[in-house]
């Protein structure tokens, strides 16, 4: 830990001498807190992220920094897909994604550092249960599609394969998450296949270019974006981890997505078989102001332009055949090769682009006192994961259908989407449709024919919590062709 001397001519160096101003006032414990964590900051970088800030925040409204007019949508011959293709090919991707799951080439990664702001819980995000009858969170949705696609892999190859699950933490979420794993046993995972590590954090700012203090003792640190995924790969020696266990293929994914489908075989065969060293699953976005990112050409490069970044008046633009222009919807679902994100760490991380994020930053004045603001503050600074598309050298789209694969769990119940009640129906009318396809038949507890409940009343699940009881299905059927990804077929 450095010294008061030490830690005051490193601020002074950087321009933010206020961040000591009320160390007379801290107590002993409090005094070495905040030494400790200054001491993790580099003079220079800290300047010239202070002033990085302040400047891109001057500048983010100004028209020239837009985006708008070098956008170009994704051609559509480009966009390889589920309603595109037929069932031979799609076969054909899903044997190769399962032959390289069964060969443990393929690993998951979650970007699970977010504070999950909008949905307003004091835990991560995964922890949360939406409601269904089963009690479920994401987290546990998530762990036993891991075992239902090892299984699935493993039976098809007659091999014991693994799906390992890196999950990406941050200074808010480490600690709970992994309580929350040993506490659930890790979900009947193996414990060594989950591998929990931190992004870093940064430092807040305000307009002006100086560090917000949130306490007297306390820099307000913020995660520095989910493309902080590129910085942490290394800082915390997971490419290494990959390459020791054979993982060849990623499959990057979100956390709030209620419908994810893990290391999905034929998302990962497609993309293997295209030899891509990267791609991005979408789906048609639904209305012009839906808070996705697109992916479209900017300047002839491939990349991801973010809801908050480009104009209304350009999301609302109609193609040629009435649809929307820009409707490659980012589902934040991935793929890299290993060689690729090696090739991102070594020689192209620096020149990731930092975003700019104007929000309210809890802080104290000069007098010390506790403010919450009712106005955005601060600046946060942010990379972002889909920001190395440009530096990949085939890339490759792949458009999924919305009602089968994403379901965003983003606002508190009350908000008109993308809400616990939104994900928890999406998911039951999910099951609703594989038991119709599956041509089971309901009965009630007496075993009495029942006519088929309402859709968003079926939920299949390990426990068998269901809100109508389903006993005479075709299960070969059920088995074979509908249930990749629940976690046991025993109903
Ligand atoms: C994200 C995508 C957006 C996409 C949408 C789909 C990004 C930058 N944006 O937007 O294009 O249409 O999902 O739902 O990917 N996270 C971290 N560390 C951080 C910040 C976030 O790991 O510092 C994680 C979150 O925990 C979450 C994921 O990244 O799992 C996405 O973050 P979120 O803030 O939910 O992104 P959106 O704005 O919804």
């Amino acid at each position: 830990m450095i010294s008061i001397e030490e830690a005051r001519s490193r601020l002074d160096l950087a321009g933010q001498s206020h961040i000591l101003q009320f160390w007379d006032e801290l107590g002993a414990e409090e005094r070495n807190r905040f030494l400790a964590d200054l001491s993790y900051l580099d003079p220079e970088e800290l300047r010239d992220h202070c002033r990085g800030a302040a400047e891109a925040a001057s500048r983010c409204s100004s028209p020239q920094d837009r985006l708008d007019e070098l956008m170009e949508p994704v051609p559509m011959e480009f966009i390889g897909g589920v309603c595109r293709s037929d069932k031979k090919t799609l076969d054909d991707w899903e044997n190769e994604g399962f032959l390289q799951i069964s060969l443990n080439r393929v690993a998951v990664l979650l970007l699970a550092g977010g504070q999950g702001t909008r949905l307003g819980v004091p835990y991560p995000k995964g922890m949360y249960n939406v409601g269904l009858p089963s009690g479920k969170t994401l987290y546990q949705i998530q762990a036993e599609r891991i075992r239902k696609v090892q299984e699935l892999a493993s039976t098809r190859h007659d091999s014991m394969c693994k799906v390992p699950w890196y999950i990406m933490t941050s200074e808010f979420t480490l600690e709970p998450t992994e309580k929350f794993f040993k506490e659930n046993n890790y979900f009947n995972l193996d414990p060594s296949d989950v591998v929990m590590f931190e992004q870093r954090m940064i430092p807040a700012v305000t307009f002006d270019g100086k560090v917000i203090l949130e306490g007297k003792g306390k820099i307000a640190m913020a995660p520095d974006g989910n493309g902080g995924l590129y910085r942490a790969l290394v800082d915390n020696g997971i490419l290494e981890d990959m390459k020791k266990r054979g993982v060849q293929y990623l499959h990057v994914y979100c956390v709030d997505n209620i419908l994810v489908k893990m290391a999905d075989p034929v998302f990962i065969g497609f993309c293997v078989k295209k030899g891509a060293d990267c791609g991005a699953k979408v789906v048609e976005k639904a209305y012009p102001a839906e808070p996705v990112g697109v992916v479209c050409r900017v300047d002839g490069v491939y990349q991801v332009v973010e809801y908050s970044e480009v104009l209304p008046e350009t999301t609302a633009l109609r193609g040629p055949g009435g649809g929307l222009l820009y409707s490659a919807g980012n589902i934040c679902n991935h793929f890299f090769t290993l060689e690729f994100l090696m090739d991102v760490a070594q020689n192209f991380e620096g020149k990731l682009k930092q975003h700019v994020a104007l929000k309210k930053v809890p802080f104290v004045d000069a007098k010390g006192t506790a403010v919450k603001p009712d106005k955005p503050n601060g600046i946060k600074m942010e990379k972002f994961v889909f920001d190395v598309f440009q530096f990949s050298r085939n890339f490759v789209v792949f458009e999924v259908l919305r009602e089968e694969e994403f379901s965003p769990l983003k606002n508190a119940d009350g908000a008109p989407v993308d809400t616990p009640t939104t994900a928890r129906r999406s998911l039951l009318n999910q099951h609703y449709r594989w038991v119709l396809a599956a041509e089971a038949s309901f009965v009630d507890p007496q075993r009495e024919s029942i006519s088929p409940p309402k859709s968003g009343w079926v939920h299949i699940s390990s426990h068998l919590l269901w809100t109508c009881h389903i006993f005479s299905c075709k299960m070969s059927k059920l088995q074979t062709e509908v249930v990749h990804y629940i976690n046991e077929t025993d109903v």
